[in-house]
């Protein structure tokens, strides 16, 4: 059944759980999640891009959406919009069908300037009045998303920041995130605290000085009933990284955020975590791997299975790691 992101972390507070947000693009990532809450009785969280509704198309995406609640009818589905930019991007996605829409306002609507408070708390304030007259929750971000090592953002990518961000920007200021949830209403926050999206967050293993998970215990804190969100958090697991290079892949040595880190995270509020480049190395890891193993396979289904399998094993883990399993 579809449910709102709301409903579904107030009940992962309630019980001291997290939701993974896993992205999908198309039917094959839809299902490789949704079998794999079912397996493990998970509630879940899928998360379209504006990127992949222009993959997908929002009337095939709001089908997929439908047709996946009634295969899995005892799975409680949150549909989230990941990143949404503006006001307009969130109502088309409310109208799609999705329960959850993220204004991202930490940015300007070009996805690269970062924003200044007052343009931030203002089109989140107008996006929640929207979503919550409609029954759907909302998401906001505050802090913008880049590496502590670098001052960089997200570019490799081709989102995130473009200039050279100070520390100030990179970790979310706790008293202005408690201003800010108290200013828009939202329904849960997404912080920045040294991830970024993709496969290069950190050059080694990350501590404390590059993965600031106690700017989360700060925040927590301050607003002990706002449920919290991790954008960037996948962990990039390294046997992954090595059967794409094994199989003529060109993954570059790079970390993500260890599994550890996010269980603290849970610790301190944080309900909602986004993963996405996990899943792609996964369904990339089995594709070149079958393709490579069976040169002469050309039927899709023989190499998107496979990798349909190998994403749900990441899903899986996941959902056992934050104490999803069971929860559905
Ligand atoms: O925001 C980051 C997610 O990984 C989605 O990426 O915009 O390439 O679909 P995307
Ligand atoms: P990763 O690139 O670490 O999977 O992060 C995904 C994300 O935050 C989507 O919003
Ligand atoms: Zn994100």
């Amino acid at each position: 059944a579809m449910i709102t992101l709301r409903q579904l972390l107030d009940h992962a507070a309630e019980q001291g759980y997290a939701v993974p947000a896993f992205n999908i693009n198309n039917m094959e990532q839809g299902l490789a999640v949704m079998q794999a809450a079912q397996a493990t009785e998970s509630p879940v969280i899928l998360q379209a891009s504006r990127g992949a509704r222009a993959y997908a198309n929002d009337a095939v995406l709001a089908g997929l959406i439908a047709g996946f609640a009634r295969a899995f009818p005892d799975i409680p589905v949150c549909m989230h919009l990941d990143h949404g930019n503006g006001l307009p991007t969130c109502a088309t996605a409310i109208q799609n069908g999705f329960t959850s829409v993220m204004m991202d306002g930490s940015l300007m609507a070009d996805g690269t300037t970062p924003a200044d408070y007052a343009y931030n708390r203002d089109i989140t304030a107008r996006v929640v009045e929207m979503a919550h007259a409609c029954g759907v929750s909302v998401e906001g971000e505050l802090g913008v998303l880049g590496s502590l090592e670098t001052g960089m953002g997200d570019q490799e990518d081709g989102h995130g920041a473009t200039e050279k961000l100070s520390h100030d920007q990179l970790l979310t200021d706790p008293a202005e995130a408690e201003r800010f949830v108290a200013e828009t209403g939202v329904d849960a926050l997404a912080v920045a605290m040294g991830t970024s999206h993709g496969a290069y967050k950190f050059t080694r293993k990350p501590d404390g000085d590059i993965l600031a998970m106690q700017v989360i215990e700060d925040i927590h804190r301050r607003l002990p009933n706002t449920h919290l969100v991790m954008h960037g958090s996948s962990s990039v697991p390294e046997d992954l990284q090595q059967i794409i290079n094994s199989y003529g892949g060109d993954i570059k040595p790079t970390w993500g955020v260890p599994v550890e880190e996010i269980q603290r995270g849970i610790k301190s509020g944080v309900r909602k975590v986004n993963i996405d480049t996990d899943n792609r190395l996964a369904m990339t890891a089995a594709i070149r791997r079958t393709l490579t193993t069976n040169p002469a396979e050309f039927d899709p289904r023989k190499y998107l299975k496979p990798a349909m399998e190998l994403m749900s094993e990441v899903c899986k883990q996941r959902f056992e790691a934050f104490g999803t399993a069971g929860q559905a």
